[in-house]
């Protein structure tokens, strides 16, 4: 009798553990919905050419890009998704542009280099970047 009680209180636990993962994670979809619809003002074609100009591709894998096989970096596949740039930085883009210009002000140890991207172009890159899903 007893262990039947015992049985039925941990179902009901775990019952409301699952309830409490699910109602989270639902809670994170909504947050990263807007990250993919930022605009930057940038355009994604003169971002695609600027890709090969700075040399992205040699460290990263980025899709639609030929020859960016790069794996220095993580792949910029769903990019416009992230959460978080580079684990450091919310992904907005301000902030993306910041990264793309001067990647080691933002994070001292980080292994990207400065590539001396301008300011157009960074607003360019990350134009393009959004558009990777
Ligand atoms: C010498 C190699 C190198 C080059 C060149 C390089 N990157 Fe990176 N990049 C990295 C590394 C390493 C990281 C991971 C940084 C970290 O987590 O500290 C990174 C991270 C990133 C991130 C964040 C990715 C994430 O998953 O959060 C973006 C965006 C990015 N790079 C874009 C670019 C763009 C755009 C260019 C060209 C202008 C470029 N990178 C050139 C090495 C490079």
């Amino acid at each position: 009798m007893s262990k039947g009680i015992k049985i039925g209180h941990r179902r009901s636990v775990l019952v409301a553990g699952l309830a409490i993962l699910s109602a989270s994670f639902g809670a994170c979809d909504r947050r990263e919905e807007p990250v993919a619809a930022f605009v930057t003002g940038g355009d994604p074609e003169l971002g695609r050419a600027a890709i090969s100009r700075y040399g992205c591709g040699s460290c990263h894998i980025i899709p639609g890009i030929q020859g960016a096989n790069g794996l220095v970096g993580p792949p910029l596949s769903g990019i416009a998704n992230r959460v978080y740039i580079a684990g450091v930085l919310t992904n907005t883009p301000e902030n993306l542009m910041r990264w793309i210009q001067d990647p080691p002000s933002v994070d001292p140890l980080t292994a990207m280099p400065n590539t001396g991207v301008t300011e157009a172009d960074a607003r360019n890159l990350a134009s393009f970047l959004y558009t990777l899903q």
